[in-house]
């Protein structure tokens, strides 16, 4: 099978691809390297620098043939999208656009989509399942959302099947230690905390602990990012042997709370990490945990290397394998 990634380059691109190289695909990735490394992308690889918003380059690389696309290459901070909303209409929005038309154009007939929890917003049932109420509460959500339904209508206009998958809280890294890349100035909980442990970041700033949960520490469902990986290949080859079109919730099924990161990550990496109660973050729900029942079912998926332990242990092994580079 033929995959273009775009956005390859990345956290979540860099894991899918090792899959597809995995079992002998062939693999492309499209990246602009704005926030993926040139270093994560695979020797075996074939690699395209460009941007999703060049829609020329994106057609250029779409004819040469592939058998399923991936759309990685979305911006993902959802507080800074409330802050910048052009950047994220622009590249979110505008940039999938030229990915679904340029697949038109080219004759690309499968596309999976990067998607998020986010689009569901403030959950009214746990745990959330694909029939939950989609009201995002930060314009990331909507970009996200705003993708998935134009992906819904080229599908009944064109020649054209999608798999949008909604990933719960994306961490951990490679087992085998084969992706070594970091975020830059993460904002995200565990790369945080990683920091903290690392002795590049003072502290970890805990953002409430008064909500209604095991310990009033926010509660989320982190799925290891080799987990997601292989969604991807199981909706490649579910597009691949035209079983139509497909959204689900990729997520562990398990709630973690902030505090039970933390106490984890103090007991694996020995480090104090020093953590200080402050308010609460905007727009932050207090518990947000899927349901997986419908990618069981459809794709057989399930999340099998989404412990506690796996998520933190693979984390820290990066970060201290980058401790050299990191040392202020
Ligand atoms: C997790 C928990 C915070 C940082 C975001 C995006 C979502 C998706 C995943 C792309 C919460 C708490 C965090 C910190 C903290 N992105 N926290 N101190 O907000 O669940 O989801 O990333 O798809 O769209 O919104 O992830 O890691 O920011 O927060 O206390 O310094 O950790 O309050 O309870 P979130 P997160």
């Amino acid at each position: 099978m033929k995959v273009l990634l775009f956005g390859g380059a990345g956290y979540i691109g860099t894991h899918v691809a090792l899959e597809f190289l995995d079992r002998n695909d062939t693999v492309g990735i499209f990246d602009n390297l704005s926030s993926g490394l040139r270093s994560n992308v695979n020797d075996q690889a074939l690699f395209y620098e460009g941007d999703i918003q060049d829609k020329d380059r994106v057609l250029q690389v779409l004819k040469e043939g592939w058998d399923v696309v991936i759309h990685l290459a979305a911006f993902k901070a959802a507080g800074e999208s409330m802050l910048k909303p052009i950047k994220y209409s622009q590249n979110n929005i505008s940039g999938s656009l030229n990915l679904i038309t340029g697949c038109i154009k080219a004759g690309v007939k499968n596309f999976i989509l990067s998607s998020s929890a986010a689009v569901y917003g403030e959950p009214s049932y746990l745990p959330v399942d694909e029939n939950h109420p989609k009201n995002p509460t930060n314009y990331y959500g909507y970009t996200k959302l705003c993708v998935e339904e134009n992906l819904k209508w080229y599908a009944q206009l064109k020649d054209f099947h999608y798999v949008s998958l909604r990933y719960f809280n994306a961490a951990g890294y490679d087992e085998r230690g084969r992706m070594l890349g970091l975020e830059n100035n993460p904002a995200n909980l565990i790369p945080v905390v990683m920091e903290v442990a690392s002795g590049i970041r003072p502290n970890l700033l805990v953002f409430g602990n008064d909500y209604d949960t095991v310990d009033g520490t926010g509660v989320r469902d982190y799925v290891h990012v080799t987990d997601l990986a292989k969604g991807h290949v199981l909706a490649a080859d579910y597009l691949n042997a035209g079983k139509g079109n497909l959204v689900v919730n990729l997520g562990s099924e398990e709630g973690l709370s902030v505090q039970q990161i933390l106490d984890t990550a103090r007991k694996i990496t020995g480090k104090p990490i020093d953590a200080q109660y402050v308010e609460r973050r905007a727009g932050d729900p207090a518990k947000l945990v899927a349901s997986s029942q419908l990618a069981y079912k459809s794709l057989g998926w399930k999340a099998e290397h989404s412990s506690v332990e796996t998520i933190i242990q693979t984390t820290w092994k990066v970060y201290q394998a980058n401790q050299k580079k990191l040392e202020p």
